[in-house]
């Protein structure tokens, strides 16, 4: 084994011995060759439910079922050797029992052999939280807005602008503390909240539209790269790979057009060297 391989993969404890430490880094990734990269940069590696909409083009993730997550979380796990990789819990896999949370992350954690998984909700999942996290089941938290309660809260607006709703978020993130979680994602939040959560709590604090002063950051990669349509406010574009994609694209089919795509350099020859007259299509000998 080289020195390389022997790199051992982050933990969870790893994660939650960080707070307020060097910033956590996190990217999302669903593909072996995205993983790849992220990897080598990245302590955490999220397997999010967003692939819903960023991967198969839904409205919201309550579409997303716990297959889907196996599927891409496995391809993750093959493409990094060192990040953390947790996998999201998708909406209806959990929320019924601690017990049907427990069968659905130990499903995860077996089929894809990812290090921890994600659950959203705050004081309302912080029984099932203790349950998995008392069995072996790392758990990361995730406040602030939730994405999976879209139908009940009606929007993706941020959460606590005003200062008379900060109480049940702060009470979200303590008692996802308290329950055992080694961290918790803070979604949209009003920045000042973000800070005072992250000063206020012992577990690593994970911002997404929080604050700078969250003891680590998270976005969704195609977001960050320029490749998504729309982004929220809280996504700084890093990269502009949508154009140059799309010029990649329109070269391509341009060159199969005019039939440039493949040259010479892109085909085999034969080993010989011999050339073997092949009819050139449509100009096959007539049969007359
Ligand atoms: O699903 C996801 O990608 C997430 C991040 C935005 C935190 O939950």
């Amino acid at each position: 084994m080289s020195a390389q391989e022997q790199i051992r993969r982050l933990s969870a404890p790893d994660i939650r011995a960080r707070k307020g430490g060097e910033p956590i880094v996190c990217l999302t990734s669903y593909h072996a060759h995205t993983a790849r990269l992220v990897d080598a940069y990245c302590d955490v590696v999220l397997v999010g439910d967003s692939l819903g909409m960023v991967m198969h083009g839904l409205e919201t993730t309550v579409p997303v079922t716990l297959d889907m997550m196996i599927l891409q979380g496995h391809a993750v796990m093959r493409g990094s050797k060192h990040a953390l990789v947790v996998v999201d819990l998708p909406f209806g896999s959990y929320e019924a029992s601690k017990e049907q949370a427990f069968a659905s992350a130990a499903r995860v954690m077996k089929e894809t052999g990812c290090g921890a998984i994600k659950i959203e909700g705050g004081r309302r999942m912080a029984e099932t939280i203790a349950f998995l996290t008392e069995r072996g089941v790392p758990v990361m938290g995730h406040v602030g807005l939730t994405p999976q309660a879209i139908n009940t809260i009606g929007s993706f607006r941020a959460q606590g602008r005003d200062e008379s709703d900060w109480a049940p978020i702060e009470a979200d993130a303590r008692a996802v503390t308290d329950a055992g979680a080694f961290a918790v994602v803070l979604e949209a939040i009003a920045e000042p909240l973000g800070r005072r959560i992250s000063a206020q709590i012992k577990i690593p604090t994970i911002g997404i539209g929080a604050s700078v002063a969250c003891d680590g950051q998270i976005l969704v990669l195609e977001d960050m790269l320029g490749l998504s349509p729309r982004v929220p406010k809280f996504v700084k574009r890093f990269g502009d790979l949508g154009p140059s994609i799309e010029h990649a694209i329109k070269s391509y089919a341009q060159e199969v057009r005019a039939r440039t795509f493949p040259g010479p350099e892109h085909v085999y020859p034969m080993r010989s060297g011999a050339v073997t007259e092949l009819p050139q299509r449509g100009k096959g000998p007539s049969r007359a």
